[in-house]
């Protein structure tokens, strides 16, 4: 079922606030965190079970969480974003953002990461 998912939206990729990368590229996951408020936690996830894969907590910052990511997250503590470095075709999925703010309110953002690369049929994009 997800990967029926999946596949329908690579036809379409950007629509329905995707977000696009291409093969061993950098992208940004974006937390959409509120920028006037102070970021004092963060949780980046996948999977419904939540797998954290790169944290800020006490201002220590963990990204190397997940064997899959390892060495290619950057997470900057005061937006929220999570890059991710030398992109893989396995990392097409959704990912989840816990953001906690000094103010102790909460903000919740889940990202669709869309991975191309050269071997994607362009005649797609026109229909
Ligand atoms: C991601 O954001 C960081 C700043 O947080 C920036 O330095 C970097 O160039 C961005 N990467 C991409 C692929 O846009
Ligand atoms: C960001 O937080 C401030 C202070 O709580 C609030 O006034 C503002 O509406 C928030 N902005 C958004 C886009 O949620
Ligand atoms: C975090 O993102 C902000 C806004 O894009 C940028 O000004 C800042 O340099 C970034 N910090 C790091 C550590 O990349």
């Amino acid at each position: 079922m997800l990967h029926v998912v999946l596949s329908l939206l690579l036809v379409v990729p950007g629509m329905m606030g995707n977000t696009v990368g291409y093969l061993g590229k950098s992208v940004n996951l974006s937390s959409e965190s509120n920028s006037t408020l102070k970021i004092i936690k963060i949780e980046w996830s996948i999977f419904s079970n939540p797998t954290w894969i790169a944290t800020y907590k006490d201002n220590v910052i963990n990204t190397n969480r997940l064997q899959q990511f390892e060495n290619r997250l950057r997470l900057n503590s005061s937006t929220g974003d999570l890059e991710i470095r030398d992109l893989k075709k396995t990392d097409e999925m959704e990912y989840s953002v816990l953001i906690k703010y000094d103010t102790e309110t909460q903000h919740n953002n889940k990202v669709k990461l869309i991975v191309t690369g050269k071997d994607i049929n362009y005649n797609h994009y026109s229909y």
